[in-house]
């Protein structure tokens, strides 16, 4: 498929989450199936974005954060509202940047590679559906630019679902 093999240049990091944005509601076009329309955002999303080494879903389901479709090692299955970044990001339904994920209290460590982090809550309305989480390698990976454009995807994995 045209959309894993696209490069897309993070230099310049706002025309490439439009472009990234794009393609991802291109992917997802036609598709209303939760576990389809997340797995293929984290493929898309793992493939595009440089020194990441996990990305991923964990779905709202009664009352907890539940391991969804991702990228990356095994990961732990099931997180508590509130507690660590995913469930920080949860609770308090709005992103969560991390720089350092081993300074931040509560943190969940999945793969030990994992030093910086970003945690976007899911919302359909005030309807809390579940976080994207994306993990990198590198200490500070992710700033403005990052949080806005994955928010976006976020976005648009959400209205696919109709
Ligand atoms: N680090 C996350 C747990 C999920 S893994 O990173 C995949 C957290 O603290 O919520």
């Amino acid at each position: 498929m045209s959309h894993t093999v696209r490069r897309y240049d993070f230099d310049a990091p706002d025309t490439a989450y439009r472009e990234l944005a794009r393609d991802l509601a291109a992917l997802l076009s036609g598709e209303r199936d939760l576990i389809a329309n997340a797995a293929n955002t984290a493929a898309l999303i793992y493939d595009a974005l440089p020194y990441l080494n996990w990305a991923g879903f964990y779905l709202y389901k009664s009352g907890e954060l539940v391991l969804g479709p991702f990228q990356g090692k095994p990961a732990c299955v099931r997180i508590a509202i509130g507690k660590g970044v995913c469930g920080t990001a949860a609770a308090r339904r709005e992103t969560v940047v991390v720089e350092d994920v081993h300074a931040f209290p509560g943190h969940i460590a999945c793969d030990s590679a994992s030093n910086s982090e970003i945690v976007v809550p899911l919302l359909r309305g005030t309807e809390l559906l579940g976080v994207l989480d994306v993990d990198s390698p590198l200490h500070a990976r992710f700033g403005a630019a990052d949080a806005a454009g994955i928010a976006s995807l976020a976005k648009i994995f959400v209205a696919s679902l109709g």
